[in-house]
């Protein structure tokens, strides 16, 4: 019987680490497995990334599994523990095994901007606030998970950008290459965005898991570099997307963006409680209120409030969380959104808004 070794890493998979619920082949704990034919002989090691009680069980379990299934063949398994990556697979935290041999490795936090409402003003927040941390100096880079309906591209001027591929040798360190997309760079920030491939056409037809494996590959799969913050600026809604998203991506904590509107906040609430379920269990790092009142650039010092007032501090108090920022309607944002250049790029009002935030992260 000729043995493959996806037949060989079938058997694996179902070879269950018990703290996690993944398999040994999930865990990237098998490396450098091979069959050899001559010989009938399987050899692999075990890598564990700390000193685990469960490695001698697990090197058994594989051990039985395989030679219960391939019954004349010899297998040869050694089991070591490599510390160099000892600082992931964390008891709960899911998809640490992508992070920690992908480029997220050098992210330090990752921050989702979210709403369950569609049109609060995600992404014109998360542009601005990427641009304004950038502007402090901080390391920043900004994806649009908002595959169906990218709109970063255009809030930046780079609708016709097209990121370059390239070649990284001894990816992180180790033997293999590795394609990697070079995010585009603008405004002190890197940017990311299904946008930059596709038309929104094309996207829309894409079915869930699709657009799912689309963002993952944006995610782990673009040069970031070393980044102070990663921000991911999240579709409307609590759908598939969101759940994949918050998933398969350690994410540090997610911001909350809402209008004073009540009839907003019904919406806003069903975002709260995806990252508050016990299942998911991300921080919510605080809200921000968009939109909080209207001021006429005639009129500086007048506040019209015009979605209602104060809702954004409702919701702080009703979810005990920290009100971030209440970010007004200025005509500067919109246009800032239509012409490509965030008005968070001059100094002023907006600027000073989204830049009381930070100390407050
Ligand atoms: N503070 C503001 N002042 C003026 N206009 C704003 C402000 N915030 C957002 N807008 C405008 O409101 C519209 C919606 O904003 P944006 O696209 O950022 O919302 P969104 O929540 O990301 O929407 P979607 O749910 O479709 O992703 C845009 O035209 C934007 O320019
Ligand atoms: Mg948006």
């Amino acid at each position: 019987m000729k043995i493959q070794i996806s037949d060989i890493e079938q058997v694996l998979n179902c070879v269950i680490h018990p703290e996690y619920d993944k398999s040994v082949m999930e865990l990237s704990l098998v490396q450098n497995l091979v069959y050899n034919q001559e010989e009938n002989k399987i050899t692999f090691r075990l890598v564990f990334h700390r000193a685990d009680p469960m490695s001698g069980d697990l090197k058994e379990s594989c051990y039985q599994a395989l030679t219960s299934t391939f019954p004349d063949t010899e297998v040869s398994i050694v089991e070591l523990v490599d510390t160099n990556r000892s600082t992931a697979h964390k008891k709960g935290e899911l998809g640490r095994g992508d992070l920690e041999k992908s480029e997220l490795c050098r992210v330090k936090n990752i921050i989702a901007i979210a709403s369950g409402k569609g049109g609060v003003g995600k992404s014109t927040v998360a542009v601005n606030f990427a641009v304004t941390l950038a502007k402090h100096g901080y390391k920043v880079g900004l994806i649009d998970a908002d595959v169906y309906g990218p709109s970063i591209p255009k809030m930046i001027g780079e609708e016709s950008a097209v990121p370059q591929m390239i070649e990284e040798a001894n990816y992180l360190g180790g033997k293999d290459s590795k394609q990697l997309m070079v995010p585009i760079e603008k405004f002190g920030v890197k940017w990311m965005s299904i946008g930059f491939f596709v038309t929104p056409e094309q996207a829309l037809i894409w079915r869930g898991p699709m657009a799912s494996g689309a963002l993952k590959q944006l995610t782990y799969e673009t040069r970031w570099g070393e980044l102070d913050y990663l921000l991911i600026d999240l579709p409307p809604g609590t759908g598939d997307i969101h759940i994949s998203m918050i998933q398969e991506i350690s994410l540090t904590g997610a911001i909350i963006i809402t209008t004073p509107q009540t009839i907003a906040l019904a919406d806003v609430e069903k975002g709260i409680n995806m990252f508050n379920n016990k299942d998911v269990n991300i921080p919510i790092l605080g809200i921000i209120e968009n939109m909080s009142w209207f001021t006429p650039q005639e009129l500086p010092n007048n506040k019209y409030y015009i979605f209602g007032k104060d809702g954004g501090i409702k919701m702080a108090e009703k979810y005990n969380l920290s009100l971030l920022a209440q970010i007004p309607i200025v005509q500067g944002v919109m246009d800032g959104g239509e012409n490509g250049r965030p008005a968070a790029c001059q100094d002023g009002e907006i600027f000073n808004a989204f830049s009381s935030i930070i100390p407050k992260l």
